[in-house]
């Protein structure tokens, strides 16, 4: 049999390893699929770019057309990122007749249902597993191993870079812009960063195990989002004394039959599973109905766990069992009618930090707005002003018990606007 032709769209962090292997031990991949590949064309915006990885002249090209145009190209890797021109560049390759393989969360988010329509039309396949938590196998799990069972919660950690920053920031006192330079220069960001850190990439992510969990088409901007880079290195100290450490989660679960979703900041106790995930590695922690609790783990960003995926999506491929293995949004579940259920009706026990005048009744007048909206106090932490002055500004930590977002929000913001508050407050929800 010819040797499948192989393309290569992106050549940075992730498309330079998986090139790395695909030219420097072919075999790994002919052996377990059964027919020899060839890496036929390996596309980049600059050719003149230096490059960790030798790409013959014949293979490295910018002429997308030269890929539509190969008629040995079977599949090609899309490696690239970002919107445009990766989901007309798909498209065309889907509808010409190629299987895809794609670790482009924010393509797949956004048109992901147009890009498995365009598949099953051309009966292709699109291997996406790299998508999600990068090694962590888990869309394969919850298409396939877990397809027996009706998922009702998600909770996870999937974003390598700002798992990364918290962690230092926690155990080593960076800076946060110390920490997110050290992400980007080990290969973890968004060639834009400000993806990570203000959420977007979770959303991302959260959207395509909705879709593949739930069966529930979900718009990453529908989910309630806030990231980590906002945040004040003085929350994480009270969180940790409080035996919390603070992650960046992003939850899908069914409550009232309708599927309610957020990716924020979060305090996680520091003995919980997911308190104790570090650096860039993600976790998703999945409940269903049969299997009850399942636990994932592993690197979720860098060059080689992120490989690890697109090759392994590669192999059906190759082998020619892609179809039949059902590489697609739908592998598992049929599409559902689940709702999406309103933010300010999800309930959650929350930690509160206002900034207080040190003086007498101000403690009375925050915990009268909370009683008013329905918010019950479960403990305060306030340390002595430095200048021990009475009157000076104090921070002050509240947890509270479950509350709904909604009332626990406007609590805040008339908190905010009392005299003895002097600056804005900041809070968190707290994990169960
Ligand atoms: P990257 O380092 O920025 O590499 C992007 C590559 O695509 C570069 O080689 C670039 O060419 C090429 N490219 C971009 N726009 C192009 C265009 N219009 N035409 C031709 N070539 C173009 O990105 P990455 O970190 O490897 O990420 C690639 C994808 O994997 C993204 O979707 C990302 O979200 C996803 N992902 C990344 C990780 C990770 O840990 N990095 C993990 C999981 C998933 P030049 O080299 O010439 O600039
Ligand atoms: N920038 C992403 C992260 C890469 O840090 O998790 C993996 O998707």
């Amino acid at each position: 049999m010819e040797p499948l032709g192989i393309a290569l769209l992106g050549c940075g962090v992730v498309g330079s390893e998986v090139a790395r292997v695909l030219l420097d031990t072919p075999n790994r991949i002919a052996e377990r699929a059964g027919r020899a590949i060839q890496l036929r064309h390996v596309l980049v915006r600059d050719r003149h770019k230096r490059r960790s990885v030798s790409i013959p002249d014949a293979v490295l090209t910018t002429d997308f057309r030269r890929i539509v145009d190969d008629h040995q190209v079977g599949v090609a890797v899309e490696l690239m990122g970002g919107i445009e021109p990766a989901r007309s560049y798909c498209l065309q390759l889907l509808e010409t007749g190629r299987d895809l393989v794609t670790a482009n969360k924010a393509v797949l988010a956004h048109h992901g249902d147009e890009l498995f329509s365009a598949a099953r039309r051309s009966r292709r396949a699109i291997g996406f597993e790299a998508s999600v938590a990068a090694g962590v196998p888990i869309l394969a799990a919850l298409s396939h191993s877990l397809a027996a069972n009706d998922i009702t919660s998600v909770k996870a950690i999937v974003n390598g870079t700002c798992n990364f920053i918290l962690t230092q920031m926690t155990e080593q006192g960076q800076s946060y812009a110390e920490a997110l330079a050290e992400a980007q220069r080990l290969g973890y960001a968004e060639a834009d960063p400000t993806l990570d850190v203000d959420g977007t990439d979770s959303c991302h992510k959260l959207a395509i195990l909705a879709r593949v969990a739930f069966g529930t088409s979900v718009e990453p901007e529908a989910i309630e989002r806030r990231g980590i880079d906002w945040l004040q290195p003085a929350d994480l100290r009270f969180a940790s004394e409080l035996g919390y450490v603070v992650k960046l989660v992003a939850e899908a679960w069914v409550e009232a039959d309708q599927l309610a979703l957020h990716v924020e900041p979060t305090l996680v106790r520091r003995l919980d599973p997911l308190g104790q995930i570090r650096g860039p590695y993600n976790a998703i922690h999945v409940v269903g109905d049969l299997v009850q609790d399942a636990l994932f783990s592993g690197l979720g960003a860098g060059r080689q766990p992120t490989a690890s995926a697109v090759l392994a999506d590669l192999i059906p491929i190759v082998a020619g069992r892609a179809r039949a293995e059902n590489l697609d949004f739908d592998a598992g579940r049929r599409c559902s009618r689940l709702r999406l259920r309103s933010p300010a009706s999800i309930g959650s026990r929350f930690y509160l930090r206002i900034t207080a005048e040190d003086r007498p009744g101000v403690l009375a007048e925050v915990a009268g707005v909370l009683a008013r909206h329905h918010i019950s106090i479960a403990s305060v932490m306030q340390h002595e002003a430095l200048d021990e002055q009475e009157g000076s500004p104090v921070p002050v930590v509240i947890m509270t018990h479950t509350a709904r977002l909604g009332d626990f929000r406007r609590a805040v913001a008339l908190i905010d606007q009392l005299d003895c508050i002097t600056a804005a407050s900041v809070y968190f929800p707290v994990a169960e």
